[in-house]
This record gives C-alpha cells, structure tokens and sequence, in this order.
C-alpha cells in the first residue's frame, strides 16, 4: 500500500522539534512527511504557549486549513503540544473542524487516537499529564526526519517543577520526570550509529536531572555515561537553572572534553527584588558568583542566556540592573521577551504591570546594549583559528560551508572540498557578521 501523507508544522522549543519528529517516527510505517499542506492526509500543528504571540499563531495557523478541510472530506487536522494542552476541549469552541487534540504526554498516544476517530467520528482529545509517565523510547533512523543529521536533540527530562510565577510550562508539561538513563543512551548510540556526532540534550532544567529518583544518576553523571559511547564527539544541553549549576557539573564541563563549551544559562531579570518576585531562587550575586567560577575552570566559555523585560512591577532600576548585568557578564547572545500574562501563572495576577510602550523601549535599549557586546565578543574571534564540526552547506551560499564552534557560534566557511559533512574542521577565522562568522577551511581534524 502506497503510504498516506504527514505535514507537521512545529512552534515553540527543541523540545517541541523533537516532539515533532517522534511523532513522525511513531507513523513512519504509515505515513511519509510532505511539505506541502494540500498533499496531505494528516496535518499536525505543534503548538507552544509560552507567550501570548505564539499561542496567537496558532489560531491562524489553524485557521488556514479550515478551508481545506471542506473540500478535503478525509483530511484529519490535529493540534499537539502546549496549546492543546492547555486548551484542551475549549479548542473546539473556537475551531470545531479539527479532529485530533493531543496534550504534551497525549501525542504518544496519536496511532490509538487515529483508531479512534475512525471508529466514533468525533474529535478526539487526550490531555492527561501523569506524574509519572515514563516517555516511550522512540528510536530514530536519522534519514527520513531531515536528511542525515550531524547533530540532533535528545530529551532527558519532561515538565518542570520550578513554578517561576510568569511561566506556564509547569502547567502545561506537567511534573518534572526524568527518562530511565538506560533509553538516553540507546537513543544517544542509535543516533550515532546513523551518523550524528553531537548530541543537544533537552530539559526543562537539567540540572536537576534524576534527583527525584532513586538509583538515576546527577546530570554531571550522565554526562559522563553519555561521553563514553564511542563516536559522539560533543554534547549539548539546554536549559540549566543558575539555582542547581553545581560545582560537580561545572567541573564535569571543565574536564570533559566531548562537552562543548558553552552554557545557556538564563537570567531572566538584573534586580534581586525582580527575580525574587519571578520565583527564580537565587540572587544576582549568587548568578556572577557561578558565571566567575565558570570562568575561572573554563575561561573560553561562552554564556548566552534568557531575559524577561518589563515583568509587573519592574522600576527603571530594576531595569538598569539587568542592563549591568549584560555588561559585567558579557554573553555571547541573549534571547529577551517583552513580559506576556500566561493563564494559571501567579505573576498574571500581580498588580504593577508594565505598559506595551516601555516594554519596547526597554525590549529595544537591551539589544542595543546586547548589539555591541555580540559584536565586540564575534571581532574577537578574527584572526583566531577555530574547530568546527560541519553540519552540510550553508543556507546562504552553496559554495560555503557551515557548522559551529564548541562556543556555538554560527561559521560560514570556504573550502576546497564541499563533502565534508560531519567532519570535524579547522577554519581560519576571517570576519564577523551579525550573528555568524566567516572564514576558510585549513584541515580536516576528524573525519
Ligand atoms: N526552562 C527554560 C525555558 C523556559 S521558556 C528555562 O527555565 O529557562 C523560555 C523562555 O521564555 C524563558 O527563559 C523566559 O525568558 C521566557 N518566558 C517564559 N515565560 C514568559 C512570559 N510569561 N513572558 C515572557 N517571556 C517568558
Ligand atoms: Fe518555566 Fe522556570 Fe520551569 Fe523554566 S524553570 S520552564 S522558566 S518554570
Ligand atoms: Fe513553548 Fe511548550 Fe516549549 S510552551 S517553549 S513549546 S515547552
């Protein structure tokens, strides 16, 4: 039998990416991915919640297939990920045509939920969150998702329990659970047997990987287990929370050479009274007092981070101090949001809010300011020779190489050879872009 067809557009983190392609790969025997909508049997939406913009671009994103679904009478719509969670049901209020709503834990459950619909004729919709559902291996094969990966993300860790009062992924991913260290390493061996040489493991926060559990392992452990299998060269992750950065991790990036050296380690806000209000639970002395211990075991490190502005309540100040805080520390890149109200959160229910108009004055004086430091920090890389593992041709030129730094840091290079996918290179660095550098291969480390 011919295979049916699967679109899926994704919003929102990694760990929705790679929500998505399990997803796939749960259907891969029945269905085959297409990029055009109108092709399609199946349509999934994966949808994220975190600020009110992109929970909007869900509705229209929705919207669009309405019309398809009229003239298309066995086309199946489904919505997963954060907005279905937290919708749940009243989804179909607004948007009666789709048949499938499959909360953060529910998409595993989407071959049941297809049966379903055949049988009974009516939206399905699986929204439950169990404290303690254990995510079922799905192994990839690294060919039909995107073609033959370098690097690809590995979820350790679903849900979180830190409840910082403006964020709604607690409620919307339910407890924090971390996976069995035994399924991240057949996930991690498989994805290397096809090809992947770096790994970026995903998590809420994982740093607190496996405390909940008895006999798991800490996140520096695992590190160090995941290190051992023979043909991953780097290891990612992302996010860590300042408040369990621990000297034992530090010392585990510090010594191990296959973790890359960088650590995306967010902020959120520069004043004490902010981050206490923002239930962040460490203070900005203590933020630098990690960021100097660091730095003093790994000082090529690179630091990026998340900043909120303009949180309910925020003074000028308040705000100043989160500025200083981009000069003193110096990161690499930032990700920084306008304050957005989230249903379920406690900070939505704080009184002090911030108007639209200083929340994009300060949203603007923070690139400003963030600009220059990425500039100065991406000049000093000029001159510099540098590794870089080759991730395929860049986007931008087909005569150009592309790939990134243990730093992260984006390099766009040219090369005499261009099959050098998944080697591991030395580039002379030669400019600074925007958000990217430039340079020229010089020889082949590893192949
Ligand atoms: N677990 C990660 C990522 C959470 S969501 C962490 O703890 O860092 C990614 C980022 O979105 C957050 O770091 C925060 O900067 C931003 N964010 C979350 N809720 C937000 C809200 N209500 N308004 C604006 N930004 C928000
Ligand atoms: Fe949200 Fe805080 Fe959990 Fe990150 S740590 S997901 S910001 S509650
Ligand atoms: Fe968005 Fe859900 Fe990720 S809210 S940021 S898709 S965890």
């Amino acid at each position: 039998m011919p295979k049916k067809r699967l679109y899926i557009k994704t919003f929102g983190c990694q760990m929705n990416e790679n929500d998505s392609e399990k997803v796939f790969l749960l259907l891969a025997d029945e269905y085959e991915l297409t990029s055009h909508p109108e092709e399609a049997n199946l349509i999934l939406i994966n949808t994220c919640s975190v600020r009110e913009k992109p929970q909007h671009k869900v509705y229209s994103e929705v919207g669009r297939y309405k019309e398809l679904k009229k003239r298309k009478k066995n086309l199946v719509l489904g919505i997963m990920g954060c907005v279905a969670q937290q919708e749940g049901e009243k989804l179909l209020d607004r948007l009666p045509y789709i048949d499938l709503i499959l909360g953060t834990q529910g998409f595993y459950f989407i071959k049941e939920a297809l049966k379903t619909l055949e049988k009974e004729k009516k939206p399905v919709i699986i929204t439950e969150l169990k404290p303690h559902f254990i995510p079922p291996l799905v192994l990839s094969n690294n060919t039909s998702f995107s073609s033959e990966r370098v690097t690809a993300f590995v979820t350790i860790m679903q849900g979180c329990d830190n409840f910082c009062s403006y964020c709604i992924v607690p409620y919307v991913r339910g407890r924090e659970i971390s996976r069995p260290p035994e399924d991240i390493l057949k996930e991690v061996e498989t994805l290397v047997k096809s090809g992947v040489k770096e790994v970026t493991l995903l998590g809420q926060n994982v740093n607190s990987y496996g405390k909940k559990e008895k006999d798991f392992p800490d996140f520096a452990e695992l590190l160090r287990m995941i290190s051992e299998i023979e043909g991953l060269w780097r290891i990612r992750f992302t996010t860590s929370h300042p408040k369990d950065l621990s000297e034992k991790l530090i010392q585990e990036i510090a010594e191990n050479p296959k973790v890359c050296k960088h650590l995306h380690l967010p902020l959120q806000a520069g004043s004490n009274r902010i981050l206490k209000k923002m239930n962040r639970k460490y203070t900005k002395e203590e933020y630098l007092a990690k960021v100097e211990r660091l730095r003093s075991l790994i000082p090529q490190i690179a630091l990026t981070t998340d900043l909120i502005v303009g949180f309910p309540g925020e003074t000028e100040e308040d705000f100043k101090e989160t500025l200083e805080m981009l000069e003193t520390i110096r990161y690499h890149e930032i990700f920084s949001f306008k304050y957005s109200d989230r249903p379920f959160t406690l900070a939505k229910g704080l009184s002090e809010k911030i108007s639209e108009e200083v929340k994009e004055r300060r949203l603007a004086e923070v690139h400003r300011v963030q600009e220059k430091i990425t500039q100065e920090i991406y000049q000093s890389y000029v001159g510099k020779e540098v590794e870089v593992l080759v991730e395929g041709l860049s986007k931008k030129s087909s005569s150009f190489l592309t790939g990134r730094t243990t730093t992260n840091v984006i390099v766009n290079f040219s090369s005499p050879r261009l099959d050098l996918k998944g080697a591991l290179v030395k580039v002379f660095i030669e400019e600074a872009g925007k958000h990217s550098l430039k340079g020229r291969y010089l020889e082949t480390v590893k192949i």
